[in-house]
């Protein structure tokens, strides 16, 4: 029972408070202090007794848990399709800048091990893991589970690579360790910021979030997608939405200070997320299809990025985005006036405020920015664009490779007969839910070329200016509102 992985997870649901608590209690203590330190925020190593150290072991059913000898069925052609990728394709090629005139040599992935959860190998095909520490929950479980879907997606074309994987929230090659000739460590992980080296990929939760109930991507985008159709933008709460739990980064307390309240009015509405009654209730107050019924709907991050984000501007209403430090494989191409409404992180209230006063006298703009972000996410998120965007990381990733992968002495391998969920339920479902049945019956997308660094330095300054002009709106605004005192 203590072996089996997948027995952890009603276990730490039971936990899951505690961790809330301490974390609290950690945050206070960290940011009491002037500096904190990445690897003492991780609450995954904390008891080895829930979160034990060990491979996936799993099997679908009582089935054999030995992979088959016989590799699956060789698929479709080399080629890639004619469609072309989403534009947030190209930051691809910028998060792998670093080596593009070095390569990859085997000391930039070895020396990455230290900071890893696992080492994901691929050769001939067939994919193997050899796992260092056990990541917060399932996280690691559920990232190893979708490179084996996207294997069965594109059976025999996916490339011999060899990487380092951690599943914490925060980046931690920091690009100043490494100027020079010095290249450095190459490490994958959901999230980065702009002073960081990490390789960005997709997050856990395209297969699901056992731990809070949180369905695989395919499914729940489908929901929300109904969901949205049940409430008309114009028919939505006139106000700013958001629910969180809000004791994990100082920037959410400060959000804190916009609700709603007796004195004041900032056109905000905030919900803690009661996470004990939401494990003891299955999370089903959470159910994220249901909460898009707000006209307003605000991001801020977490601890690091947080995978709220595409819930978020799946909804239909405008997004309010408090401007992150952190980002994920997607948002960077992401254009504010045009798919979401940038907020000022030291002056949330006022910014949120003047926003949503904006958007009810602007509604039909409002409106359309709200759809504009809801369709980037339905159209260039979807499940089949995740799988292109792993594939093709990861074959850039490959080309780089200045040595010959190998499998580890200590890897297991990984395939479907491998991967047991019959301990828990919801995991169960999820790892059903979210299995590739199929190889795909088209091609990858092709991949767009680099950015120029014109081009780069273009569209950054064109996002910074829209930013720019959203806050002169709201100073003068503001401005106003002194002079009619
Ligand atoms: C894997 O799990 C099965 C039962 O689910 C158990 O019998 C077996 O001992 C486990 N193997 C390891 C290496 O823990
Ligand atoms: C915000 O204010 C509303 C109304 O007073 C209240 O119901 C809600 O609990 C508050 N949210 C938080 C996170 O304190
Ligand atoms: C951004 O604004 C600056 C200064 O106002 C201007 O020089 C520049 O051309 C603008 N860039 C874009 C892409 O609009």
């Amino acid at each position: 029972m203590i072996n089996c992985i997948f027995c952890s997870t009603l276990a730490s649901i039971y936990v899951l408070n505690f961790f809330i608590l301490t974390f609290n209690i950690f945050f206070i203590l960290v940011f009491s202090s002037k500096f904190f330190s990445y690897q003492n925020s991780s609450p995954n190593t904390k008891n080895p007794r829930i979160f034990p150290k060990i491979l996936v072991n799993c099997t679908i059913g009582s089935m054999a848990q030995a992979c088959p000898a016989n590799h699956p069925a060789t698929s479709v052609t080399g080629k890639l399709s004619a469609e072309a990728c989403p534009e947030y394709f190209r930051w691809i090629h910028e998060d792998l800048r670093p080596w593009k005139r070095t390569g990859i040599s085997r000391f930039a992935v070895e020396s990455a091990k230290g900071d890893a959860d696992f080492r994901l190998v691929i050769v001939n095909g067939k994919a193997y893991v050899e796992q260092y520490k056990k990541s917060f929950q399932t996280r690691d479980l559920f990232t190893m589970w979708g490179i084996l879907q996207l294997l069965k997606l594109y059976p025999n074309r996916l490339p011999d690579l060899d990487l380092m994987f951690q599943c914490d929230d925060r980046p931690v090659i920091q690009k100043r360790d490494y100027r020079g000739f010095r290249s450095p460590p190459a490490l994958f992980r959901y999230s980065k910021d702009d002073l960081t080296y990490d390789i960005v990929f997709p997050d856990w939760t395209f297969w699901g979030w056992a731990e809070t109930n949180v369905k695989p991507w395919r499914s729940i985008l489908e929901e929300i997608k109904e969901g949205n159709k049940r409430i008309e933008w114009r028919d939505r709460v006139p106000y700013a939405y958001w629910r969180g739990s809000p004791y994990v980064a100082p920037t959410r307390v400060d959000l804190l200070k916009c609700n709603v309240s007796e004195r004041e009015d900032w056109n905000v509405r905030l919900y803690s997320q009661n996470w004990e009654k939401g494990s003891n209730g299955g999370f089903k107050n959470s159910n994220l299809a249901d909460q898009c019924t707000h006209r307003y709907k605000i991001y801020v991050e977490g601890w690091g990025w947080s995978v709220s984000e595409k819930y978020i501007l799946a909804c239909d209403s405008m997004t309010l985005l408090i401007k992150p430090y952190h980002h994920d494989f997607f948002t960077r191409s992401m254009v504010p006036l045009l798919h979401y409404w940038p907020i000022r992180p030291r002056n949330k209230c006022r910014d949120l405020k003047f926003a949503v006063e904006w958007g009810n006298t602007h509604p039909e703009k409002a409106q359309e920015i709200g759809k504009a972000g809801s369709n980037f996410i339905h159209e260039e998120l979807k499940m089949d664009f995740v799988y292109d965007y792993m594939f093709h990381l990861l074959n850039e990733y490959s080309k780089l490779l200045k040595f010959k992968p190998a499998v580890p002495p200590g890897a297991v391998e990984l395939c479907l007969e491998t991967v047991d969920c019959s301990a828990d339920v919801v995991l169960q479902k999820f790892v059903m839910e979210s299995m590739v049945t199929s190889p795909s019956d088209s091609a990858p997308c092709s991949m767009p070329p680099p950015y120029s660094p014109e081009a780069l330095r273009a569209f950054l300054n064109k996002k910074e200016n829209l930013t720019r002009q959203v806050e002169m709106w709201g100073d003068a605004y503001w401005e106003n509102q002194k002079k009619q005192l």
